[in-house]
Order: structure tokens, then C-alpha cells, then sequence
């Protein structure tokens, strides 16, 4: 198969679960206050997962939903990327569990580790493989359980986050629909603001470890806050100069939704009203890969991206990474 069209996304669908874990109950958990995360974070409440729930559950259900949304069937899919960090188990990798689960055998499947860019950086590769012509429809999810690697003591941390997927299929499209550019980019130099310290090579776990929750995500707050706010609207501002567009051509942004506040300041420095920003992350909190196709997705069920808009995604996380793509929307 050879292709000369652009690609672009067909379809999206998300699925999160169904417990609800507000800011009230963490007041009961560590020493917070509803008041602090709202006005500090902009989150309300998130999902959690629930006892024997992993994160191919989510991404399946999501994964469905997309293809089923894009007017397919699993069988039509011809390549699944899943973007995440919290997979089932460290091996195998996750996607070819949800490839089995989608009865897709024979279909090739890989994880993505791009942190919270994950799912943008896995719409680039959709992208190139689509365009070269090796894959025709692809699987795209972002899906994280977070909840498995919160320090539920630690409270700078655990108000934060959020358990969810969100998929779309990447596939050629008509006319000027579709991908116009990517900006990915990495600064590992950052690496150690943003990590789980033990369970990997370099440091297999010891029970001190998991007594100290070294299992878990440690997070240097400040570090990240000020990476985000400085990267979101760089990224933003390369990715559309990249295909020749600035921010008044732009319909709608969905940015990684980790806080309001790193949102709030890519409205004053893009100079977009803040109606152009899809934000849902006060009922979501941050799902690290699965935040963008989540709000991608409701923003296309509540009717605010439509044919032919102009739509940006961005977002930023543990890596450092950043990743941003144009795309005019095709359906
Ligand atoms: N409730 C009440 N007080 C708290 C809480 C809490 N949950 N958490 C921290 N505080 C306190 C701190 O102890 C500190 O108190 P002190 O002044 O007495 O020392 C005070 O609040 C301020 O704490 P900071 O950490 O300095 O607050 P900051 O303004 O940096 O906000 C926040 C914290 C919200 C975490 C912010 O740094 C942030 O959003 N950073 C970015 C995080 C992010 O986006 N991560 C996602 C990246 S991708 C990924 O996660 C995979």
C-alpha cells in the first residue's frame, strides 16, 4: 500500500472509571483542603481505579470506542500504539494485550513512554507510518493509572492525579484535512524532577523502597510548574510557525490538563481567548497520557471541534518531553 494523502484522526473515544475520588475525600486522606487544590490546581475531583481494574481495561474501552467511532472495526485496525507509563505489568508491553483483547492477532503492537506527551508523540508516529504508506489505520491510545504510582501520604503529589484512556485512528483523509506539523522534543537533563526512583535497572527495588514509597512518583512541584508554563507556548507558537500559522488561525487547543494555572498562562502568552482552551481536567485531574485524548474526545462530543477547524494539541511531562501537532480537523 502506498499513500500520498495526509493522514489525520477518524475517530476518538476515552473511557475512565467510574469511582470518584473528590477533593472532600482527600481531605480525609492527608492534610488539605478542597479550597487549596481548586485554587492551586483547578481539580475538583478524579477517577480511580477500583480493586483488580488495570490499565488495559481503560485503554480497551477506549480503544473501542475510537474505532467504533471512526465507523470500523478492530479488524481494520493495522497497527496499535499505546502511550503510557503504568502498563498492566512491566512485561509484556501493554498495547499487545489490548491487541489480543480487540481480537486483532497478528496485528503489531508497542507501548510509548513519552510520560503525559505520550499520546501526541504517538499521533506523530501514527502519522509517519500512515504517510509512508507501511500502515494504513492506526491505533493511537493514551492510557495511565496513576493511582497505582501515587504516594497516597504524599499530599503535594496525590491531589494531583487521576486514572483514564482516550484513543483516536489515524488514518488518510481527504482534501486539506488531517496532520500538518509536530514539534517533539525531550530534555533529560530534567529527568530527576519528574520520576518513580526505584524498580528499574538501574535501582530493583528493596523493601526499604517500597516502605519509603520510592515506588511511587516524586515530583518536584515548582521544577515542573515552571518547565510547563515556558514549554506550552513555545511548543504551541513553533508547531503552527512550522506549517506557516499563528495563533489566530487556531480553533481550539487541547493542552495537557494538569493544572489551570499552566493553562491560565498559555492564554496570556498565545493571546487566545480562553474559550479556544478545551479544559475538563476539574473532573479528571491529570491522567498523564490519557488527558489529551480524553479532552479531545469531549470536546468533539460536546460539538466544539468541528470539520475543517484548525486544532492544536500540546502537552508536556516526565522526561522531560514536550510534544504539539496542527491538524485540521477531518469529519
Ligand atoms: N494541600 C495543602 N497545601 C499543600 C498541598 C496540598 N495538597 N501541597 C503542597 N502544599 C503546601 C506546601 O507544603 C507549601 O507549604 P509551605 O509554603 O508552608 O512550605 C505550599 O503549599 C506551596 O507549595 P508549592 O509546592 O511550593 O506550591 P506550588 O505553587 O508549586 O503548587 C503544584 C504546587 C500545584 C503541585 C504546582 O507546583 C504544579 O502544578 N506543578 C506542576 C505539576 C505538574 O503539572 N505535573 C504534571 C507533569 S506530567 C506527569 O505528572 C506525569
Amino acid at each position: 500500500m502506498t499513500c500520498a494523502k495526509r493522514a489525520g484522526i477518524v475517530g476518538v473515544g476515552s473511557a475512565v472509571p467510574d469511582r470518584v475520588l473528590t477533593n472532600f475525600d482527600l481531605e480525609k486522606m492527608v492534610d488539605t483542603s478542597d479550597e487549596w487544590i481548586r485554587t492551586m490546581t483547578g481539580i475538583s475531583e478524579r477517577r480511580i481505579a477500583s480493586e483488580g481494574e488495570a490499565t488495559s481495561d481503560f485503554a480497551l474501552k477506549a480503544g473501542k470506542a475510537a474505532i467504533e467511532n471512526a465507523g470500523l472495526s478492530p479488524q481494520d485496525i493495522d497497527l496499535i500504539i499505546l502511550a503510557t507509563f503504568t502498563g498492566d505489568t512491566p512485561l509484556p508491553a501493554t498495547a499487545c494485550l489490548v491487541q489480543h483483547a480487540l481480537g486483532c492477532e497478528g496485528t503489531p503492537a508497542f507501548d510509548l513512554a513519552a510520560g503525559c506527551s505520550g499520546f501526541v508523540y504517538g499521533l506523530a508516529v501514527a502519522d509517519a507510518f500512515v504517510r509512508s504508506g507501511h500502515y494504513e489505520r492506526v491505533l493511537v491510545i493514551g492510557a495511565d493509572m496513576l493511582s497505582c504510582v501515587t504516594n497516597w501520604t504524599d499530599r503535594s503529589t496525590c491531589v494531583l492525579f487521576g486514572d483514564g484512556a482516550g484513543a483516536a485512528v489515524v488514518a488518510p483523509v481527504n482534501g486539506d484535512a488531517g496532520f500538518l506539523a509536530f514539534e517533539l522534543g525531550a530534555d533529560g537533563s530534567g529527568a530527576k524532577h519528574l520520576h518513580i526512583p526505584a524498580g528499574g535497572s538501574r535501582h530493583p527495588y528493596t523493601p526499604e523502597d517500597l516502605a519509603q514509597h520510592r515506588d511511587k512518583i516524586v515530583m518536584e512541584g515548582r521544577e515542573v510548574f515552571k518547565f510547563a508554563v515556558k514549554i506550552q507556548g513555545e511548543a504551541t507558537e513553533r508547531v503552527l510557525a512550522r506549517c506557516g500559522m499563528t495563533t489566530a488561525d487556531v480553533d481550539m487547543i487541547i493542552p495537557h490538563q494538569a493544572n489551570t494555572r499552566i493553562i491560565e498562562s498559555a492564554v496570556n502568552r498565545l493571546g487566545l481567548p480562553t474559550e479556544k482552551f478545551f479544559v475538563n481536567l476539574n473532573k479528571y485531574g491529570n491522567t498523564s497520557a490519557a488527558s489529551i485524548p480524553i479532552a479531545l474526545d469531549e470536546a468533539v462530543a460536546e460539538g466544539k471541534i468541528k470539520k475543517g477547524d484548525t486544532v492544536v494539541t500540546v502537552g508536556f511531562g516526565a522526561g522531560l518531553t514536550w510534544a504539539a501537532g496542527v491538524m485540521k480537523w477531518a469529519y
